[in-house]
Parts: C-alpha cells; structure tokens; sequence
C-alpha cells in the first residue's frame, strides 16, 4: 500500500515535470536568436557566435537612394566566405555618421525620410534574406560615433531622434520582425569615440573621470548622458514594435561595461534608463571591442583579451564585437 502510493507519487511527479518542462521549453524553440542567462541560444540550442566585422562596402552609402545593386554582391561574396569558413555572424553599419540616410532637413535637422527615393527599407530587408540563404545572423549598426553635424543633432535633441524613430527606426524593425538572419541591433559603434573627458557628474554613470584615457578621440562632443539617453530611446522603440528583438552597442573597452575593478557598468540597465527614462530601452548582451595600443602594442589590463567573461560580473553574454 506504501509503496503503491509512493510509486504514484513519482509518477504524478514526472508527469507534473514534464508539463512546467514544456511550458517553459516553448519560448526557447524560436528559431531566432535569443539570450539566456549569459548565453546565446538558437533553435533550442547555445550557439556562440562566431564571424567577422564587415562593415561597409562604401563608408555610409550602401543602402537606400540608389547604392544597393552595387553592395549586394559584395557583401554576398563576404557571406558566403564567412559560411565557408565555418562563421555565423555578420556585423554590418547601415547609417554610420547620417552620411546619406536617413535623409535629413538640412535646415530643421529633423528626420524627413529614410532616403530620397524609398529604397532603404527593402534593401535592409534584402541584406537579410541574402544572409538567409548562408545562415549567417546579421548585426545591424545603426550609427558610427563619429564628427559628423546631423548624427550630432540626432544624440543632442530627443525631438530630432524621435522623428528619426517614427520615420525609420519603428518601420525597418517591424519590417524586419522575427526575421531568421537578425541576430541583433548595434545600436551605435563605440560612442566612446565623441565623448568628453573629465565629464564630472554626480551619478557615476555620466562621470567620465575614470576613463579619461582614451575616449573623445574624434572630438570631445557628448557626455554619457547623452549618449547613453540616445541609446536608451532606440532601445525602448525597437521594443516597442519588436519585443524579441536583441539590442547592444559596440563599445569601446571592457572596462566600461564592469562594476568591479572600481569601475562603473555604463551600459547596465540602471544607467541607460536613469539616461533616457524607458524601463525597455536596456541592452541584452554587451558587444565589447579590444584593440592593443599603437605604441606599446599592449592591450589595456580590463581588456576583453586579458580576461573571460565572468571577470566582469555581469549578467549578460558578452561578444567580442572588433
Ligand atoms: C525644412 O525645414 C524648414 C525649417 O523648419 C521648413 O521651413 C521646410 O519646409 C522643411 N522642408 C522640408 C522638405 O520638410
Ligand atoms: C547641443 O545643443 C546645445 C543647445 O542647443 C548646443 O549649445 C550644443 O552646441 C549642442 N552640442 C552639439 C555637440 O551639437
């Protein structure tokens, strides 16, 4: 009698583990990439990934107005290398520093229209499903942190950014929803490159005295504020219409993205939501750049190079973006 009642219990205890086993395996059989933890998974399984950053054919003029028949064989050829070559990801710019899209008022400095003549949409769409026949994952960057006026106006006035997320940002993410070949948004390489040195702040998010080395080399032009508000907005509107997409930012050094080390985790959902006030504007990887210096060919001691990912402590995966 005991044991028949024990038995029972086991049995109703397996069938209760495989029904929560179920429930909670669904959501992760999405054949997009999602994260987990701190890593990455696809079709069910972890996937790391692995591939290259192209870039661009042409610096900023490659999708939209009339520039695609000329990149798309290009960038083909780079997949079907990478596929070769045993990759999976692509890591590809799309605006850069607003040198041609989106089209820009050049008198209100306001977004009017992705490009001149309504090709840019599709041609992003495009860049996808050429990188669909190769099973290569493509993430879009957005923007380059670089000199340029009218990618300043976008970072230094949200009434600017948000005509940029109304008239693009919001139709390319519903465009390219669930797409299989969208790893995820970058929404900006290496803000660090404009920002301003001994930036003092009370919150040590925006406070840029502990990493004065190095940042600001095209110009010392923002704060993290700002930048990390910019950041948090197209965060939050890539959500809003495309809640599974994943969204990061190709940042400069590890040390900026760790609390440990006496340093302080500028990418953490904490700062970027202090930044821009949207609870979803928040990333969900790091993608971390590591360069040795030019003279010393040394690279810095909190550099992706000199540690694993769990030296970081941070709750997130971790890519090697450059
Ligand atoms: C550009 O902005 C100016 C100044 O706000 C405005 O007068 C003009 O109509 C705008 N042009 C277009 C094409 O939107
Ligand atoms: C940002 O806007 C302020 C106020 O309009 C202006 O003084 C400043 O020069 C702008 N900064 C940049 C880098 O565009």
């Amino acid at each position: 009698m005991k044991m028949t009642s024990s038995l029972f219990g086991l049995v109703s205890m397996n069938v209760f583990v495989l029904i929560v086993l179920t429930v909670f395996v669904q959501p992760a059989s999405s054949n997009r990439l999602t994260v987990s933890g701190t890593s990455f998974m696809l079709n069910n399984n972890k996937v790391f990934l692995s591939g290259g950053n192209l870039a661009w054919i042409n610096y900023g003029c490659d999708y939209g107005y009339d520039f695609y028949p000329n990149t798309k064989p290009k960038v083909e050829e780079q997949f079907k290398l990478m596929k070769q070559a045993g990759g999976n990801t692509m890591r590809i710019w799309i605006h850069c520093e607003c040198v041609s899209s989106p089209l820009i008022n050049e008198t209100s400095g306001y977004v009017i229209a992705p490009d001149n003549n309504g090709k840019f949409l599709g041609d992003v769409k495009d860049l996808l499903d050429t990188a669909e026949k190769y099973d290569i994952l493509v993430i879009p960057t957005l923007w380059s942190a670089g000199k340029h006026p009218r990618l300043h106006g976008l970072i230094n006035d949200t009434k600017k950014l948000q005509s940029y997320i109304d008239i693009v940002l919001k139709p390319l993410a519903t465009k390219l929803k669930g797409h299989k070949a969208l790893g995820a948004y970058d929404i900006c390489n290496e803000p660090e490159g404009i920002l301003i040195r001994h930036s003092v702040d009370t919150d040590p998010c925006f406070d840029t005295r502990g990493v004065n080395f190095g940042i600001g080399w095209h110009g010392a032009f923002f704060d993290y504020k700002h930048m990390l508000r910019f950041i948090n907005l197209q965060s939050a509107a890539i959500k809003s219409v495309d809640p599974g997409a994943l969204v990061t930012v190709g940042i400069w050094e590890g040390k900026v993205i760790t609390d440990k080390f006496n340093m302080v985790n500028r990418y953490s959902d904490d700062c970027l939501r202090k930044a821009g006030g949207k609870k979803e504007g928040v990333l969900d990887f790091y993608s971390v750049h590591g360069y040795s210096n030019a003279i010393g060919q040394t690279f810095d001691s909190l550099g992706v190079f000199k540690h694993s990912a769990p030296d970081y402590g941070v709750n997130k995966p971790i890519v090697v973006g450059e």
